[in-house]
């Protein structure tokens, strides 16, 4: 069975891991900005954590939060709809959001081709993916200190044991551009665009200069480190290959599935299964 990073299994906070990381998060919201505007469709946020970077989308009609951590929902602004469920088994009806993020997640992810699988499946418009990169530059260097020439597996899983107190062994996951790339396609994806973002994410770097040099610094080299696959972070625009005509939504309960079975649900009963899911202090729970 495929092992989900799970944030609830430890007392670990994730809004912790940001202190002392803000050129890293304003040089994600700075180039965001530019491929997210708000309009009156639906905006899907998967993995994406207490809310972190909700400010850019917040404006959407539909701006849906979902992550597999209660704990980091009960975390996010309240505004949002919030889902708490598996990206493996989305709680949407196919084609039924417009357009989508994910950030952070990937690392997480053990079978990241299923996982785009069912993402494709909800998506009618445009998905922006971040994946961590396994070719990056200082990863590379360090490839040579190491007398690690032969490492061409498509990706490699590193765990880190124990370091942020979790139980069980973490999923750290760095993969390959072309294998995100060939992945993305063969689930339905026309890639946009690629973007290196946040090269200077070095202990070194943040000491010398101040955070707003630093983000203005990632931008203006933009064109350099797309093409060199530079930095730690990629993020790939992707629009879905089949965009069909769907009838806008007013409830959000309407293009909600069963995430077992694709049944469809009655006020969160699944007509097909019979499990019931629940909504509590505004969370729509479909973890099960
Ligand atoms: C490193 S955090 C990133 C959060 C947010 N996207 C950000 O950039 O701040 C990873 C998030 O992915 C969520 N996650 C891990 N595995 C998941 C899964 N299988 N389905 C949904 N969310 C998952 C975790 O609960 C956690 O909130
Ligand atoms: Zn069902």
């Amino acid at each position: 069975m495929t092992q989900v990073q799970d944030y609830d299994s430890s007392s670990y906070d994730y809004r912790d891991y940001w202190n002392g990381r803000s050129y890293e998060h304003l040089s994600e919201v700075a180039f965001l900005k530019k491929l997210i505007s708000p309009d009156d469709s639906s905006f899907l946020d998967i993995g994406g954590g207490y809310g972190r970077l909700s400010s850019l989308y917040k404006n959407f009609k539909f701006p849906i939060l979902l992550d597999y951590s209660i704990k980091n929902l009960k975390n996010a602004d309240k505004n949002l709809i919030r889902v708490c469920a598996d990206v493996y088994n989305l709680p949407f009806k196919d084609g039924s959001i417009r357009h989508a993020m994910s950030v952070r997640l990937m690392h997480h992810i053990e079978n990241p081709s299923d996982a785009l699988e069912e993402i494709s499946r909800v998506i009618n418009d445009d998905l922006i993916l971040e994946f961590a990169n396994k070719d990056h530059f200082i990863a590379k260097i360090k490839h040579i200190f190491d007398h690690d020439f032969k490492n061409n597996d498509v990706y490699f899983q590193k765990h880190k044991k124990d370091s942020q107190g979790w139980k069980d062994s973490q999923i750290f996951i760095n993969f390959r551009y072309a294998y995100i790339i060939s992945i993305l396609k063969k689930s339905g994806f026309i890639i946009k665009n690629s973007f290196s973002i946040s090269n200077f994410r070095n202990g070194y770097a943040k000491k010398i200069f101040n955070t707003k040099f630093l983000v203005s610094l990632d931008r203006t080299f933009q064109p350099l480190f797309k093409k060199s696959f530079f930095g730690p972070s990629i993020f790939v625009h992707a629009i879905k290959k089949n965009i069909t005509n769907k009838e806008a939504f007013t409830n959000i309960e309407d293009i909600f599935c069963c995430p077992k079975c694709k049944g469809n649900l009655n006020k969160l009963s699944c007509y097909n299964c019979g499990i019931t899911y629940k909504k509590i202090g505004g969370i729509y729970n479909f973890k099960g």
